[in-house]
């Protein structure tokens, strides 16, 4: 029996994929090695979570000495060296402010984040963007709605959500003068509480600063700037989900530190363990400081091992160079996809921010979105050994998610393969 069949009698559909899925038995750097003697060159980085690729040798050696030494202790009755070294370490490189908890997952790191939201302000409502993706617990799903998939016999949900327009400039249904945000995304949040909900209500806005799941969409900075004023008028907290965005991939630890506007809350994970389970809560001290004991818990976040591998991690993206790289491949990354969109009229957008970037497939007559190409290309591109990833509600973006020490001859030879790609689906 193959993989595929095996896999197929243990386990539901929802965790099946193609038959044409790779098996793979070993990774090293941006490639990774199947079962039947491939060598694939990985731009999905397990779903921008190896941030230094696989098997980085630094945080291989600093998982295996953590290993000889302490596996599991339980943050909730211990405390561990490497677990708070790693939190003073990422509180000094996020400027101080913050406090922080570890958990395992993006979604378990925003569940804490909206508890801690709804803890500190005791306000019992939660705003989230249109088109986001927060992960897939009952209250994660309940914030997520980048495809109805996600939702879909789930209801009832979390009560107390509301959502807002999140401007995705490129598919924006209003009008846009001289390239500027319209309108319509800053009035929404009148009409949302004048007609809906108090703003004395609302406990959080909670948003990725760059939404992933939902298309890699970089809202305007003005846009950003008037949520965070916003909150800061009516006393709301402004959570960033730096899930997908965070651990360096914009080029700065975080994307908020990119971008210039400091949130009350933000969640990481993905990344931050180079591989192995971690996330965390960060909230300013004096939101921190209202988190009484017991309000919040678990029994693995900050295990030791993912602890150490994320030391390793950061010393690599601060002093081996690795965010510098990052900001210099994105570069050439955005010049690269800008190149391929002169050449095929399908390539409708591009866009992105360090190595987080991503190009929309359209109909050239239309602009509507070719989820059907935009597959065809992943799949000419599975045959040629590059590993790529969509994303957006209808699968016609491709996301270019390399480890963010990734070099320019690898680079040239992913873009070469997705040129051919391109065109080999075009034909087809
Ligand atoms: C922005 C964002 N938030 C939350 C999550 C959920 O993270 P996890 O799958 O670790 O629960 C993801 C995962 O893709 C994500 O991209």
């Amino acid at each position: 029996m193959t993989q595929h069949e095996r896999v197929q009698s243990l386990m539901p559909p929802m965790a099946m994929h193609d038959k044409s899925t790779p098996c793979v038995v070993k990774g090293e750097g941006c490639y990774l090695y199947t079962e039947d003697g491939r060598k694939i060159l990985d731009f999905a980085s397990g779903i921008a979570t190896n941030a230094l690729g696989h098997c980085h040798p630094k945080v291989v050696a600093a998982a295996e000495k953590q290993l000889h030494t302490l596996v599991h202790a339980g943050h909730n009755i211990l405390y561990y060296e490497p677990y708070t070294t790693l939190a003073e370490q990422l509180i000094e490189k996020t400027g101080g402010k913050y406090k922080l908890y570890f958990s395992n997952s993006g979604a378990e790191a925003n569940e804490g984040a909206m508890k801690l939201a709804k803890y500190a302000t005791q306000r019992p409502v939660i705003i989230s963007m249109k088109n986001a993706f927060h992960g897939r617990t009952m209250a994660t799903a309940t914030i997520t709605t980048s495809n109805a998939a996600y939702r879909k016999n789930y209801e009832p949900m979390m009560p107390s959500v509301y959502f807002a327009e999140y401007p995705y400039l490129f598919r924006t249904p209003y009008q846009m003068e001289d390239g500027k945000c319209p309108k319509e995304y800053f009035t929404q949040f009148y009409d949302l509480f004048k007609k809906i909900v108090e703003p004395s209500m609302v406990a959080a806005i909670i948003m990725e600063p760059i939404q992933g799941e939902g298309g890699y969409v970089v809202p305007p900075l003005e846009w950003l700037k008037y949520v965070r004023a916003l909150c800061d008028q009516h006393r709301i907290l402004l959570i960033f989900d730096e899930i997908q965005s965070g651990f360096g991939r914009t080029g700065n630890l975080y994307a908020w530190q990119t971008l210039g506007i400091e949130p009350d809350i933000f969640t990481s994970a993905k990344a931050i363990g180079g591989g192995l389970p971690l996330s965390a809560v960060f909230g300013k001290s004096e939101i921190m400081d209202k988190w009484g004991k017991g309000a919040h818990g678990g029994t693995f976040g900050g295990n030791p091992v993912s602890c150490a591998a994320a030391l390793a991690v950061m010393e690599e993206l601060f002093e081996g160079g690795v965010l510098e790289n990052c900001r210099k491949m994105g570069e050439i990354v955005r010049t690269r996809m800008h190149d391929l969109q002169q050449k095929y009229s399908v390539i409708g957008d591009v866009r992105g921010m360090g190595l987080m970037n991503a190009m929309e497939f359209v109909k050239p007559e239309d602009n509507a979105p070719n989820g059907a190409l935009c597959s065809a290309v992943i799949t000419e591109a599975l045959k040629r050994d590059l590993l790529l990833l969509s994303c957006g509600a209808d699968k016609n973006n491709i996301r270019l998610i390399p480890p963010l020490n990734v070099d320019e001859g690898t680079l040239d030879a992913a873009f070469q393969i997705i040129d051919e790609s391109i065109a080999a689906a075009l034909k087809s």
